[in-house]
């Protein structure tokens, strides 16, 4: 694991910008996962920028994590309508190779089935960026005691539903869905490579717990950890006083306020 210590959410965006754009110009057709949330969106600002600035999206087909289940993609808070309004609409993607489960579907398990037959035909992802949830979530996979391999109906547990009603529904429970259909935590652990982006204070606690208290589906972070390519991209608050006892081998590398 490697562990990269930014100044800000700013500089976060722009050295994971940095990170997907290299990723782009050495393999123009990409398989990428992409995360939501509040965290990715200084990370499509700048992928945006530089996509005004000749980085191409042509080739490069994308698979996202996860969708609120019972909305469909026109629904103001769906996943879909986000990656549109941060990314998809400003970049020049295929609409054929964009990728999002459907959440609005009658058979929820054929649709699971099918996203999982989709990942696999595209050759398996190359990159993929998450965030985390302050209980440690990857994507919606949720602290529990089993997780999911593949492509999954989720329960939401009560604390993701209220930090997203304040996030993203004005604080209304009520509204926020309580079902997600999520990747599946064994196929984001086949990606070939993982980016793990963590801003603000209230995430220190789930990163710390996932790097020193052992591997465990309470808390799922803790198994990304064990990826052979993981590169956490971390702002000074997740940092805090630092961390200790890292797992062995990894390479904690701080990065000067104008690096990328
Ligand atoms: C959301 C998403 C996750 C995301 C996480 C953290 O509910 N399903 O993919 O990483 O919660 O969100 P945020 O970036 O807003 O803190």
């Amino acid at each position: 694991m490697d562990i990269l210590i930014t100044q800000d959410y700013q500089h976060m965006s722009k050295v994971a910008a940095g990170l997907v754009s290299r990723q782009l110009q050495k393999k123009p057709s990409t398989v990428l996962g992409l995360p939501t949330g509040s965290t990715p969106i200084g990370l499509y600002k700048q992928l945006r920028k530089l996509h005004r600035q000749g980085l191409d999206f042509s080739r490069v087909s994308t698979f996202n994590l996860d969708e609120y289940l019972g909305i469909g993609p026109d629904h103001p808070q769906s996943y879909r309508r986000f990656m549109d309004e941060h990314l998809f609409d400003h970049v020049n993607l295929a609409p054929e190779h964009i990728h999002i489960p459907q959440g609005d579907t009658d058979d929820p398990q054929v649709a699971c089935h099918q996203y999982d037959q989709a990942l696999v035909a595209s050759g398996g992802i190359d990159l993929m960026v998450v965030g985390v949830g302050v209980n440690g979530h990857i994507g919606f996979n949720e602290p529990a005691e089993h997780l999911f391999y593949g492509t999954s109906v989720v329960d939401l547990t009560s604390e993701t539903i209220q930090v997203n009603a304040d996030k993203f529904f004005d604080g209304d429970i009520e509204q926020v869905p309580k079902q997600a259909i999520s990747m599946g935590m064994a196929s984001i652990m086949k990606s070939r490579r993982v980016i793990l982006l963590a801003s603000g204070p209230s995430k220190h606690e789930a990163v710390m717990a996932a790097m020193t208290k052992g591997i465990t589906t309470r808390n799922p972070m803790s198994i990304l950890c064990t990826h052979p390519q993981l590169t956490v991209v971390l702002d000074m608050e997740v940092w805090g006083e630092g961390i200790p006892h890292l797992p062995p081998g990894t390479r904690v590398t701080r990065i000067g306020a104008d690096a990328r």
